[in-house]
């Protein structure tokens, strides 16, 4: 059976810089996910998000943007923002698990409340012809919360629901609950997409393996930690490209290029790549020693010259 991989949105990684060099480089993603964008009971899109969204800024064939929010009349906004863009799907995020967000009955805050879910889908479905599909997780509190939510969503022509497979309390910590996926795949009306720890071909094969029905997997963190391993997977291998490093270190030096044109000052381009380097040093023998040789850099010549050491030494 023929699958699907999508990336899913990482705020702060994903934007249309990444994504783009990703899928020259490294390919193996048929859909990517734009990271969310929320406008805190404004009805104002920031610039940073028209920026991302912008198809003139995009060249990945298949871009999704994602909103989070719990009020219909922006969800409405958002879907006709989206829409006078040119796209003909919004994904809707109720999978967010921090408490920010969380205690303010939004992202994996509101899968306890199938009503306010409701509200937001009548109106939008009410008011708009766009697409819409959701990325959730099982529940905050438990995983069986989601179940309780097919109910209501069952009204609604979803495109599909992708499922982060933990809760919100756990934020990134244990594994992903496979029993409770399995639970939603039985009850949802909706195809599902399955997402959560793809970290490697085998793990992938190990979910693959459980769930032969489920035609659509989305990556997200190991995505950047082994960008090869969408093509990997795709092309059914472990064995990574002859090339590997130079592919790996002309991604760097593009992403680099363009963070450093676009951010001002030495401190911001220094902490955007060290965020990227706490993924892309799991990639390496040895992660730590890696990350601690970013990290003690002060300047961007320093920087520089560390990362063509590490690329030099992989040759
Ligand atoms: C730094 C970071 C930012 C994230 N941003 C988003 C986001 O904007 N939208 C979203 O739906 N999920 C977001 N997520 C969740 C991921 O898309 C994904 O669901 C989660 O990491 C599990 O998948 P993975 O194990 O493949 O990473 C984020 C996760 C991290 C770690």
């Amino acid at each position: 059976m023929p699958i699907t991989l999508l990336s899913s949105p990482l705020q702060g990684f994903t934007d249309f810089r990444f994504r783009n060099a990703f899928h020259h480089y490294f390919g193996g993603i048929d859909t990517f996910y734009a990271p969310y964008i929320k406008m805190n009971g404004k009805m104002v899109i920031k610039n940073n998000y028209k920026r991302d969204l912008n198809p003139e800024n995009n060249t990945v064939p298949d871009l999704i943007p994602q909103v989070m929010t719990n009020n219909p009349d922006e969800f409405v906004f958002a879907l006709n923002y989206v829409k006078s863009l040119g796209y003909k799907e919004l994904n809707w995020n109720l999978g967010c698990p921090y408490p920010m967000v969380t205690k303010q009955g939004m992202g994996s805050g509101m899968i306890c409340n199938p009503q306010k879910i409701d509200e937001v889908l009548e109106k939008a479905h009410r008011e708009s012809d766009m697409t819409i599909s959701m990325k959730m997780r099982m529940g905050y509190e438990e995983p069986t919360e989601i179940l309780k939510t097919f109910e209501t969503l069952k009204k609604y022509p979803l495109k599909n629901i992708a499922i982060h497979a933990r809760i919100g309390k756990q934020l990134y910590k244990g594994g992903v609950d496979l029993d409770a996926f399995e639970k939603c795949l039985d009850q949802s009306p909706h195809k599902l997409y399955y997402n959560g720890d793809i970290t490697s071909v085998e793990a992938f094969k190990k979910i693959q393996n459980r769930f032969p029905s489920v035609e659509n997997f989305m990556i997200g963190r190991g995505l950047i930690s082994d960008p090869f391993l969408p093509s990997m997977i795709k092309n059914n291998t472990t064995e990574y490209p002859e090339n590997r490093w130079q592919i790996f270190k002309e991604f760097h030096d593009t992403i680099y290029q363009q963070y450093d044109e676009a951010l001002s000052g030495p401190t911001p381009i220094k902490m955007k790549m060290l965020g990227f380097w706490e993924y892309f040093s799991q990639s390496f023998d040895d992660p730590k020693k890696i990350y601690k040789a970013i990290k003690k850099n002060g300047s961007a010549r320093n920087y520089r010259a560390t990362v063509n050491a590490i690329f030099a030494k992989q040759q």
